[in-house]
């Protein structure tokens, strides 16, 4: 073997040892299809506070909202849980529509950016509560090899594939069930995209289920199954603001990211394959931080994006139910948690929200968003925990969202 192939294996180990390294203990990252839903940690200590009018049980009520273009009817789910936290969902893109909590003095507002009829989810909109399939985030070049075959999707992000294609799992129709469990109420959405669908390979069976429990546990649990190989990437792709939806900016939010590592991106938003180290960065949100406090930095040289969007490596093992991020707002006393079993997740801070209509007049940095997911063009980075998805598996993947308020 040559001197620059001898050099070129040495840089592959020491990149492959940083990477087992810097996805979890125990270096073994398990592919999407192992992964297992893991118990919840306790509850916090500060629970929600008692709203007046609170309820005797927990309730699922569903009601129509709307046909589609081609006159499917749509479906609203509406859970309440017995503090009076209430979710709505709807069928049309397996989406989350409003998510209401109260403040440290009980006064519930709606804390996810949204529009008010299913007209606005029917448009291309910026993924308001969407469920994101069948790959979220990027494929560079909408193109990849998969046991020796190139697969070629759509592109409709500059030269890239984002978010599963020009229609993508966000404008599905998903055939939805409810679900009870002693502990929680919920709705278990269904869809069934052909072989073939915006390029991908073999027909996909997906589920996505969302429960909502009295500790102010809002928890999505997704699984796929395929006939034949292909890639598979699920988020949720709610916009928060903790302050209530169209109250203003996110940036005073004080956001904390278990995250050591960030995957720093190409001018595509590609990342270029490196794990990079947060400390003495903009991007170390080790400690809690406003949002708004060093985006200044980002807006110029090197990075010249318009703000964050960026995926962090999630510390811990991938495929254990773990912290990923902790934000408080401030003035309402507001805490949201994202825990997941995924390995990574997208901090986006609403950077491309332009105030028009197809944003519902939600205006840049008005919410921000924490996909949980695999790491973006994953297809194409051998290196990257693995998206692909056999048949005889089950790609299982769970985000809970934990909300409380502290004084
Ligand atoms: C991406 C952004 C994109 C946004 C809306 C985020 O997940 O990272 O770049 O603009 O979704 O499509």
């Amino acid at each position: 073997m040559g001197r620059s192939s001898c050099s070129l294996c040495f840089r592959r180990l020491v990149a492959t040892i940083a990477l087992a390294v810097a996805v979890g203990a125990g270096s073994h990252v398990p592919p999407a299809a192992a992964q297992t839903p893991q118990p919840v940690e306790p509850a916090p200590k500060t629970p929600l506070p008692l709203p007046t009018g609170a309820i005797a049980s927990m309730t699922h009520d569903v009601k129509p909202f709307g046909t589609t273009r081609e006159g499917q009817e749509v479906s609203l789910h509406t859970l309440t849980n017995r503090k009076g936290l209430r979710v709505k969902l709807i069928s049309y893109g397996a989406t989350l529509i409003s998510v209401e909590t109260p403040d440290r003095s009980g006064k519930l507002a709606n804390i996810t950016l949204s529009f008010p009829t299913l007209e606005g989810y029917l448009g291309r909109h910026p993924y308001f509560g969407s469920t994101v399939g069948r790959y979220a985030n990027r494929i560079a070049g909408g193109k990849f090899t998969l046991d020796g075959r190139t697969i070629a999707l759509a592109t409709n992000n500059g030269p890239n594939h984002l978010h599963g294609g020009p229609t993508g799992f966000a404008h599905r129709l998903w055939k939805a069930e409810p679900v009870t469990t002693p502990e929680a109420v919920g709705v278990k959405f269904q869809y069934t995209s052909a072989d073939g669908e915006e390029g991908y390979p073999g027909k996909l069976e997906a589920t996505v289920v969302y429960t909502l429990n009295d500790a102010g546990e809002l928890r999505i649990d997704y699984t796929a199954t395929t006939d034949k190989p292909t890639v598979v990437n699920l988020t949720n792709h709610a916009y928060w603001n903790l302050a209530g939806a169209g109250s203003g900016d996110v940036l005073k939010h004080e956001l904390l990211l278990a995250c050591d590592k960030y995957l720093p991106i190409d001018d595509t938003s590609i990342p270029t394959g490196v794990l990079a180290d947060v400390r003495g960065t903009p991007f170390d949100f080790t400690q809690p931080h406003p949002i708004g406090e060093r985006i200044g930095a980002l807006k110029q040289e090197p990075h010249k994006t318009k703000g964050y969007d960026h995926c962090y490596v999630v510390r811990g093992a991938a495929g254990q139910l773990r912290l990923a991020a902790r934000v408080k707002e401030p003035a309402s006393g507001r805490v949201m948690e994202v825990h997941t079993t995924e390995p990574g997740v997208q901090l986006y801070c609403g950077n491309f929200l332009d105030g028009g209509p197809g944003a519902n007049g939600f205006k840049q940095h008005e919410g921000f968003c924490l996909e949980t997911q695999h790491f973006p063009d994953s297809p194409n980075k051998p290196e990257f925990p693995s998206t692909v998805l056999r048949p005889g598996e089950t790609f299982r993947s769970t985000t809970l969202h934990r909300f409380s308020v502290e004084p």
